[in-house]
């Protein structure tokens, strides 16, 4: 049985763990709150206003398919996978507070062996994932991203109080920092959820995300409309990305338009890729 860490059990993790365990995983969620933890190896949730979660998590434990522990490392130590998904503050002039993102990369990089895949949910700003959590981890670990770990972003799109309804609904969109983790990623969401699984292809960004001008974008651009869409001035995009198939015979979205142009529940987040 393949094991999977979810690492921030609250609104989305703990939701996100009991939906891992019911789709056959062993399941280890981690918080720092003792009190949490100790929720959830009762065979209770926390979070009172997700439906069908008690049910859920109760199930869960009783199959011994989850458990939770504040020891993040350890946990990690035996995942083939690991979903962080703790939070990142904003104060409402844009400064981002990364302190419970970087202490639990570090635990989860202390914790890293070969072939493990690293995915945050956690809404960051563009390139975050590539430029402070890769190095962070390769720090920690003492392996590389990519060459030795799997390491992917994707974005939670999901909505409090209706996740198991949008884990249906919503396809999940994945970027890997290489086609190998974009490959893992793909094929650990595929196991778990029911929703399309879409790649995204992972490349950098020579140019600002959102255009401050007023002139139009360039009709090269993936965040351009197709014609006929309206746009808004600051951040073009298309209603739906233009899709490709990837060898799982799932959609696809093509990379730039769905890393370019993903933007998050939260409007005080900028957009987000890898
Ligand atoms: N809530 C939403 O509707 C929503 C929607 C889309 C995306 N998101 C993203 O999901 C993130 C988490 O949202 P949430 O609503 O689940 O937050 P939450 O506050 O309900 O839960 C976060 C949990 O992480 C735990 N935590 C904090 N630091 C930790 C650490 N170092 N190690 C382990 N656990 C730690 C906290 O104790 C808490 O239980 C948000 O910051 C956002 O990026 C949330």
């Amino acid at each position: 049985m393949k094991t999977a860490v979810v690492v921030g059990l609250g609104k989305i993790g703990l939701p996100l763990a009991a939906q891992f365990a019911s789709k056959g995983m062993r399941v280890i969620g981690c918080d720092v709150l003792v009190e949490v933890v100790e929720s959830v190896n009762a065979g209770k949730a926390h979070i009172r206003e997700e439906a069908g979660l008690d049910e859920a998590v109760a199930s869960a434990v009783r199959a011994k398919r989850l458990s939770a522990t504040t020891d993040t490392t350890a946990a990690v130590q035996q995942a083939d996978t690991v979903v962080v998904i703790v939070p990142l503050m904003v104060s409402p002039d844009r400064t981002m507070d990364y302190r419970s993102l970087d202490a639990a990369t570090r635990a989860v990089g202390r914790g890293l062996k070969p072939g493990t895949l690293v995915v945050y949910e956690t809404t960051l700003p563009v390139g975050t994932t590539r430029r402070r959590i890769a190095p962070m981890l390769e720090k920690e670990s003492g392996i590389k991203a990519g060459a030795e770990f799997h390491l992917a972003f994707s974005p939670e799109r999901l909505y409090a109080g209706r996740i198991f309804e949008d884990l249906r609904r919503y396809p999940k969109i994945v970027g890997g920092v290489d086609d190998a983790s974009s490959k893992a990623a793909v094929a650990f969401y595929e196991s778990v959820l029911d929703a399309e699984v879409w790649a995204v292809e992972n490349r950098s960004l020579p140019k600002p995300l959102i255009a401050t001008s007023t002139s139009p974008s360039p009709t090269s651009s993936p965040c351009t409309p197709r014609a006929g869409r309206s746009t808004s001035p600051r951040l073009s995009r298309p209603r739906t990305p233009s899709l490709t198939r990837t060898s799982t015979g799932r959609a696809s979205a093509s990379a730039a338009t769905a890393s370019r142009c993903t933007r998050t529940s939260s409007s005080a987040m900028p957009p987000t890729a890898s």
